[in-house]
């Protein structure tokens, strides 16, 4: 008879393919049977026809990031994975940010040394190339790509990290060469500077403003730009945190013409709307992010880009602040412009019981899709597949069984990221993890945590699956070959 360390039984199945019943058998942190099985258990847990997914891949998320002004961000690898653990998520992969003036390997070292003993689920690190000299293109960046570390996050706004296009050009040509991924954030900043000083000089400095200086059109614009130079360049790009009905029509167009362009969207961006942003007096700080919560209208067009295939992952850009604090949201004090306000909001934790509950139980998208955005489509765009994402003999034991049985009303009391709010307070959910398996290990049940500081390890990423397969012809010949 077989031996296993952990036996799930009668679940419901869950991957981005398929929703099966059956029983999952695990030895030394992989699955190793999928069926009907009968085997000499260690311990056995019955998931009662409870969905079974993979646990979550949060392709996308900010802990102990350093930052530009006096801010801190709340949530570090001890907070920020536990409250991942907590959600269901049981791989993170936050920024190793490179500060300007300074190479991009000695960021990567900081950033080990901040998850180094802390992290409970396992983690990837995205790069964030914010000054791509000569030396980081050509020596740095081809070393960490074949290192391990193959993806990386590049920006068109926010002075402390922005690139301009010739820079955005090089970037990515040297992606096109390496196979690794480039992730973009889109929103032309020239007219954020512009609109956000007639806004000023208007005396208008209150939260709501915020979404003011970042009109659709304008990170339309910047979609577009990006879109263009990844098709001069051939090279798969992933525009991330897309917001809007414009910007997403964009990565349509761009993807019906056969471009490997990949998108994410977040929580906010189909729960909240700009109107929080004009919350009373200093409270719609808590809803500034970038690209801002847009219309009604907006979070419609976003649920149909997820239901028809536009977007592939599904991140939570965690971007941790507490509220009622001077090195939070209050950092320059509650009566300051919305400018000076940090951006970002909480939703490590959040993230897959929101798309469980008003996704897959109020049918707007199936569990397949759920899989695939949470789960299975971050694995592979970012070099983690099979590993992690998927439920398969051989994968890592990464499991969430869920209760979608009771009902509850969302609180940050029920949280456990380090962060005073949540943006989903009073959200009424059916779905939340039960029990989250990390390699086997079960490290949360029925609320309780059981998971010793730093077991979640370090996660070498392959060259990303779109990467691995675009055409790499030489790309003066192919620029050449557009003109003549
Ligand atoms: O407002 C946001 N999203 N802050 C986090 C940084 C980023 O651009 O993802
Ligand atoms: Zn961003
Ligand atoms: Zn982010």
């Amino acid at each position: 008879m077989l031996n296993c360390d952990l036996l799930i039984k009668n679940g419901e199945i869950a991957t981005a393919s398929d929703s099966y019943k059956g029983d999952i058998a695990i030895k030394n942190g992989k699955i190793i049977q999928i069926g009907e099985i009968d085997c000499k258990s260690s311990k056995t847990i019955e998931a009662d026809g409870n969905f079974v997914t993979p646990g979550g891949v949060d392709g996308h998320c900010h802990l102990d990031q350093p930052t530009d002004d006096n801010s801190v961000f709340a949530d570090d690898f001890e907070t920020g994975s536990i409250s991942a653990a907590f959600g269901g998520t049981t791989t993170i992969i936050p920024f190793a940010l490179q500060i300007k003036g300074k190479g991009i390997k000695a960021a990567v070292n900081e950033y080990h040394k901040k998850a180094d003993g802390k992290s409970i689920v396992d983690y990837a690190f995205h790069m964030i190339l914010t000054d791509p000299s000569h030396n980081v293109l050509n020596n740095e960046l081809p070393d960490l790509i074949r290192s391990g570390y193959t993806h990386f996050k590049i920006y068109m706004t926010y002075e402390a990290l922005k690139l301009n296009d010739l820079e955005i050009l090089k970037v990515l040509s040297k992606a096109r060469a390496l196979g690794a991924m480039a992730m973009i954030h889109a929103e032309n900043d020239d007219c954020i500077t512009w609109l956000t000083d007639l806004l000023l000089e208007a005396g208008k400095i209150a939260p709501k403003y915020h979404a003011v200086t970042r009109p659709t059109i304008m990170e339309q614009e910047a979609t577009h730009s990006a879109i263009s130079m990844s098709e001069l360049i051939d090279v798969p790009i992933l525009i991330v945190h897309v917001s809007n009905e414009r910007s997403m029509r964009e990565i349509q167009k761009a993807q019906s013409k056969g471009l490997n362009i990949y998108a994410e969207t977040c929580p906010q961006y189909l729960f909240l709307t700009s109107k929080d942003l004009d919350s009373k007096g200093f409270e719609g700080a808590k809803y500034i992010c970038s690209p801002p919560p847009r219309s009604l209208h907006d979070q419609e067009q976003i649920w149909l880009g997820i239901k028809t295939g536009v977007f592939q992952v599904f991140s939570s850009d965690h971007s941790p602040f507490r509220f009622d604090s001077d090195k939070g949201k209050k950092v320059e004090g509650s009566e300051t412009k919305f400018c000076n306000v940090p951006n970002g909001v909480p939703g490590i934790e959040t993230r897959l019981p929101l798309l469980m509950s008003k996704g897959v139980l109020d049918e707007r998208i199936d569990i397949q899709k759920f899989v695939s955005l949470t789960s299975t489509g971050p694995a592979k765009i970012y070099g983690l597949y099979p590993r992690k994402g998927t439920i398969a003999p051989g994968s890592d034991a990464d499991l969430v069984i869920w209760d979608t049985k009771n009902k509850f009303t969302l609180s940050n009391s029920l949280l456990h990221h380090n962060v005073d709010y949540t943006p989903y307070e009073g959200f009424e959910l059916n779905a939340w993890p039960k029990s989250v398996i990390s390699r086997g290990e079960l490290i949360i049940h029925d609320g309780d945590l059981n998971a010793k500081l730093g077991r979640g390890i370090f996660l070498k990423s392959d060259l990303p699956m779109p990467a691995r397969t675009f055409d790499k012809s030489s790309l003066l010949d192919r620029i050449e070959k557009k003109v003549f």
